[in-house]
């Protein structure tokens, strides 16, 4: 394996999120209106940050605005991963998080605090999935960056069995999508493909979603578009902030800002796997959703 894992309620951790997690399940209390933003890594997690994002503060800061903290800054240093909040003992920057409260976390549903997956509290979360074998291409990139010897091969088969940070990835995925489908108006469930063929109708979603949908006039005024644009890779990408060099960012600011931006397209998995890979990764991954209503193209 990749990391120091450790299986945890059936998915593999990395050891050092276990204390961070176990007090996030123990300590987090949610408000009505937080909204939790789920996925597994390198599967859009910067992206939606950036959107949820935009959304959200678009009273304080219209989309179109010169100094929209989405021009200066990278959306991981705009929403922390919660557990690690917690890790830190930093609760004190939740409570002082505005309203709605945008929070991270990379754990599977069925390791949220029961405060947010008994839905007591209307706390809301939204989770990003994506084809695995794009995941896998842009895992190996990603953990490269830190591991310049780790080979594509390697990094597939982990993924193939499961050992891998959070994985196994289809249990992670079918964990929301499960919930989304029994609590459709707590749990809406994204697809990194779907959200780049139409960005504002992803937008719309989560606008409506998080209690917030675009009035007339700000679709009158083209502010769909405006976060669309803001957020949009290429944007991201040429921001100072996220050029090499521009320090670091992401869990435990361990990762180059640069990192979290490399292609931003679906179906790079041809330039980096077989033919027989992709056939034996589609293959664990449709055999271990069949019949639960998810698939990936
Ligand atoms: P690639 O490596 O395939 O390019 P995460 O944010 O979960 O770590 O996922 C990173 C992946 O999302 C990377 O994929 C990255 O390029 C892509 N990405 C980052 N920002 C994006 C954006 N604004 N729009 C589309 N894709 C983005």
């Amino acid at each position: 394996s990749i990391l120091e894992l450790r299986l945890f309620h059936g998915f593999w951790l990395p050891e050092h999120w276990i204390p961070g997690t176990i007090a996030f399940q123990r300590r987090f209390s949610p408000r009505r209106d937080d909204v939790v933003l789920a996925s597994y890594p390198k599967c859009g997690t910067t992206w939606l940050k950036a959107l949820a994002f935009a959304v959200a503060a678009r009273g304080a800061h219209p989309p179109a605005a010169g100094d929209h903290p989405l021009r200066r800054l990278n959306p991981h240093d705009c929403i922390p991963f919660i557990d690690e909040i917690f890790a830190g003992g930093e609760e004190a920057k939740l409570h002082a998080l505005p309203s709605p409260r945008l929070m991270n976390t990379h754990l599977p549903y069925t390791l949220l605090p029961d405060s947010v997956v008994t839905g007591g509290s209307s706390c809301r979360v939204v989770y990003v999935c994506r084809d695995p074998k794009d995941m896998v291409v842009s895992l190996w990139h990603f953990l490269r960056r830190a591991e310049p010897e780790l080979s594509f091969a390697e990094t597939f088969e982990s993924v193939c069995d499961g050992t891998v940070a959070v994985g196994p990835v289809w249990d992670h995925v079918l964990s929301y999508w499960r919930a989304s489908v029994a609590c459709p108006d707590r749990v809406l469930f994204l697809k990194y493909e779907d959200l780049l063929l139409d960005t504002g109708a992803g937008v719309r979603r989560l606008a409506e979603f998080m209690g917030m949908p675009f009035s007339a006039a700000e679709e009158a005024a083209g502010d769909v578009e405006a976060v669309v644009e803001l957020c949009s890779f290429d944007k991201m990408k040429g921001l100072e902030v996220n050029k090499p060099g521009g320090g670091t960012a992401g869990r435990y600011k361990a990762m180059p800002r640069d990192a979290f931006f490399r292609k931003g397209v679906a179906g790079d998995w041809a330039n980096h796997m077989t033919p027989e890979m992709a056939a034996r990764l589609d293959g664990v991954v449709r055999e271990k959703l069949e019949g639960t209503g998810l698939a990936f193209a």
